[in-house]
């Protein structure tokens, strides 16, 4: 069988390595004082994880300083070993791989996989630990938090194998888990990201669903595509009450770009969505088992406005594109620019004007935005990419795509999952 996930741009590096100094072509601005953090799997040496998703994690990280890239440093998230769900059935959820996302809150760092616990993490990346809020997170949390730019608080949830599937909770802005609620669902979804706007959280239901026979096999991810369970977005008012569900066509949807309310009440979904055909492909690439006949490109930006129990559908574009990412001052709320990584190019969604604005890349890992602080749109994209020599952190001006300046780093950078700048 193929190992797809060990191979090309997505083979591991076999060690933790530091560099200081790191050569730069064009110019840091000075305002990009702070460190880009980016997560993903990487096996260990020898090790197979039977799947893209299951490699135990590692944090890549520059720290810029005043025009100058300080230092590049690789690290493993050193979770705990042990046994995640034992012959009870009880689960230990610190013996999870911490490989999705690395965020901050509440000034700590956390790692973050959404089969476990949280890891918290060092600003020098070393790992300090899991973490439960003082025993309040019982089930695991996602790797896509919402942080409320009106707020502060951290909207996230926890899903799982067994009862209850769905759990919504809230950390407040300084960090206390204030509330935690189950959300009923009819089965244990593979809830991957979920959005939020301004009154509203909002939930993606979808047909990749845990099979128990897989897990049993003990390697890789345990979800398959299920024909039979349906697909709906649901929508809870943020201080309570019930959930509206509402059908939608069947599809898969990792990542979420952004949701608001619109002027009529409306909740605007932007999400980039598989189809049931592109998933199964893509599915069965990064799990080792790849299909010749089965579509692996095709995850396009797509929009659902809900308007009570009924969705209008439509794409918004027909490229292949992954990662999106905002400026995170406009999460949940009215946006116009949308970001992404497509196959070898960096791409700018103009979601007012329908323009797109493209910068060609090899490789390149989700775009991150950094705001200078005017417009939307002022500021940088940070993105890993891959180059003749290894790779390179990439950075452009997020208003034209125009390049601004590569810090090479001391080697290449398998292809991973999310990160974020954090600001000094
Ligand atoms: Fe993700």
């Amino acid at each position: 069988m193929a190992k797809t996930y060990l191979e090309g741009q997505l083979a591991p590096v076999p060690d933790e390595i530091e560099a200081f100094d790191l050569p730069i072509t064009g110019t840091l601005p000075p305002e990009l004082t702070g460190r880009y953090f980016r997560n993903g799997p990487n096996p260990l040496p020898g090790q197979d994880p039977g799947h893209w998703f299951t490699g135990p994690g590692m944090i890549h990280g520059v720290r810029l300083r005043d025009g100058r890239a300080e230092w590049y440093r690789n690290r493993w998230v050193k979770t705990k070993e042990g046994v995640y769900v034992d012959d009870q059935g009880t689960f230990d959820l610190a013996v999870v791989p911490a490989n999705t996302n690395v965020i901050r809150h509440d000034d700590r760092i956390y790692a973050l996989v959404e089969a476990g616990l949280p890891y918290e993490m060092s600003p020098e990346l070393d790992t300090i630990g899991p973490v439960d809020f003082g025993g309040r997170l019982t089930t695991a949390m996602t790797a896509h938090p919402k942080e409320d730019p009106v707020t502060g608080d951290l909207h996230f949830f926890g899903y799982g194998f067994f009862a209850p599937f769905l759990t919504y909770h809230r950390l407040s802005k300084d960090g206390v888990l204030v509330e935690s609620r189950e959300i009923p669902v009819p089965g244990p979804t593979m809830m991957h990201d979920f959005a939020i706007t301004e009154n509203h959280v909002v939930w993606l239901d979808l047909p990749v669903v845990f099979d128990l026979d897989l897990a049993f096999q003990a390697q890789g991810m345990p979800y398959r595509w299920d024909d039979h369970y349906g697909a709906r977005i649901g929508y809870m008012r943020k201080t309570g009450g019930p959930v509206t569900w509402v059908d939608v066509d069947p599809c898969y949807v990792f990542h979420v770009g952004n949701a608001r309310e619109d002027a009529a009440g409306n909740i605007v979904l932007d999400a980039v969505r598989y189809s049931p055909g592109t998933f199964t492909g893509m599915w069965g690439h990064i799990s080792g088992s790849p299909n010749p006949a089965h579509e692996v490109i095709g995850s396009r930006l797509h929009r659902w406005t809900i308007s009570g129990t009924t969705a209008r559908e439509e794409q918004l574009d027909d490229r292949t594109i992954e990662f999106p990412t905002i400026n995170d001052a406009h999460t949940g709320l009215p946006g116009r620019y949308v970001y992404a990584a497509g196959g070898d190019e960096i791409v700018k969604y103009d979601l007012t004007s329908g323009a797109v604005q493209t910068h060609e890349a090899t490789g390149p890992g989700e775009a991150v935005f950094v705001p200078r602080g005017g417009a939307e749109d002022d500021g940088w994209l940070v993105s890993l990419v891959f180059t003749d020599h290894g790779s390179d952190l990439l950075v452009l001006d997020a208003q034209d795509l125009t390049h601004v300046a590569s810090v090479h780093l001391p080697r290449r950078v398998p292809r991973g999952f999310h990160g974020h700048w954090l600001a000094d």
